[in-house]
């Protein structure tokens, strides 16, 4: 195949990248998405600031002009994301206790409902654990009680029961790493108890302080091994490493229920690293790098 997205639907997986909305008027960045990739993550446009700027008024014009563009040109979408601790609008960030708890199930509702039918996973909660100790993270959210994230999940299963609900972080890639230990142990809990779970999502920002290591594919057959789905959702490897890349694929292959592949952004210049970190497949140019054949090829 002469695609990343059609190489990945030779084994029934899909290949995306992060859509910026703003982008969407620059022809050689949409000639590359929609060339090369079957699967959409809006960057930022479905995010809780974005979508509900004020409380109780929803605004979904720029999610559906990422969400639009992707149909439009044949591509599934996953949502990103409902609750989480960054990103929240001001209003959202005052909030504390039970009104913040309603706020978030009413955040679930409304975005899950406008979009409800249409989105192949979502990003229920986002980045709940902290960095090191293998607990969660302190946030507005986490103050409202232990119980916030299943809460998001009940309401998410509830608002869209056609939707894949995920866990989606990051620094869950080495699988030796307390913060890894810590959301396998989450998810193990929530299949023994019921609570609907159906997708971890690896973020995979891959750098010197967090390198790829050959203990990936454990942490993916792990979570795999507990009734889940694992995707790949926002690979970028500082420096671009060909080997890389080709490791990461060739682990997502070796596990059936690591579904797809997400890279965060079409060309190094459209990262949010910045250009320099050359993290992507495509050059700032829009030429394909090495690290994208090792990819076609490894697919
Ligand atoms: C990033 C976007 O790429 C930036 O444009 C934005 O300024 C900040 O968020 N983890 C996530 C993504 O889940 O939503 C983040 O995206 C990158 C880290």
């Amino acid at each position: 195949a002469g695609t990343l997205g059609a190489a990945a639907a030779q084994s029934g997986r899909y290949f995306g990248t992060a859509i910026a909305s703003g982008k969407l008027g620059d022809s050689a960045y949409t000639t590359i998405a929609n060339r090369e990739f079957d699967m959409v993550t809006a960057e930022n446009e479905m995010k809780i600031d974005a979508t509900e700027p004020n409380r109780g008024q929803f605004n979904f014009t720029s999610g559906d002009r990422v969400y639009n563009w992707a149909v439009q040109n044949g591509k599934r979408v996953r949502g990103h994301t409902l609750a989480w601790h960054s990103q929240q609008p001001g209003w959202m960030q005052s909030l504390s206790g039970s009104s913040l708890r309603q706020a978030m199930i009413d955040h679930i509702n409304g975005v899950m409902g406008h979009y409800k039918g249409k989105i192949y996973a979502w990003d229920v909660v986002n980045e709940a654990y902290a960095d090191s100790g293998g607990g969660r993270r302190d946030s507005n959210l986490q103050r409202t009680g232990n119980d916030w994230i299943e809460v998001a999940f009940r309401t998410a299963r509830a608002a869209d029961p056609a939707a894949k609900l995920c866990y989606n972080d990051y620094n869950i890639d080495n699988w030796t790493w307390a913060k890894t230990q810590g959301v396998y142990n989450m998810v193990r809990d929530f299949k023994s108890r019921g609570v609907p779970i159906d997708c971890v999502g690896l973020q995979s920002h891959f750098n010197s302080n967090s390198p790829y290591n050959s203990n990936y594919r454990t942490t993916i057959q792990s979570f795999a091994a507990l009734g889940v789905d694992v995707q790949i959702t926002e690979l970028d490897i500082q420096g671009g490493s060909a080997t890389t890349y080709a490791n990461v694929v060739n682990d997502c292959l070796a596990v059936p229920r690591c579904t797809g592949i997400t890279v965060w952004g079409v060309r190094d210049s459209d990262s949010w690293l910045g250009a320099n970190t050359t993290p992507l497949l495509f050059d700032s140019s829009g030429n394909k790098k090495a690290a994208y054949t090792a990819v076609l090829n490894a697919l």
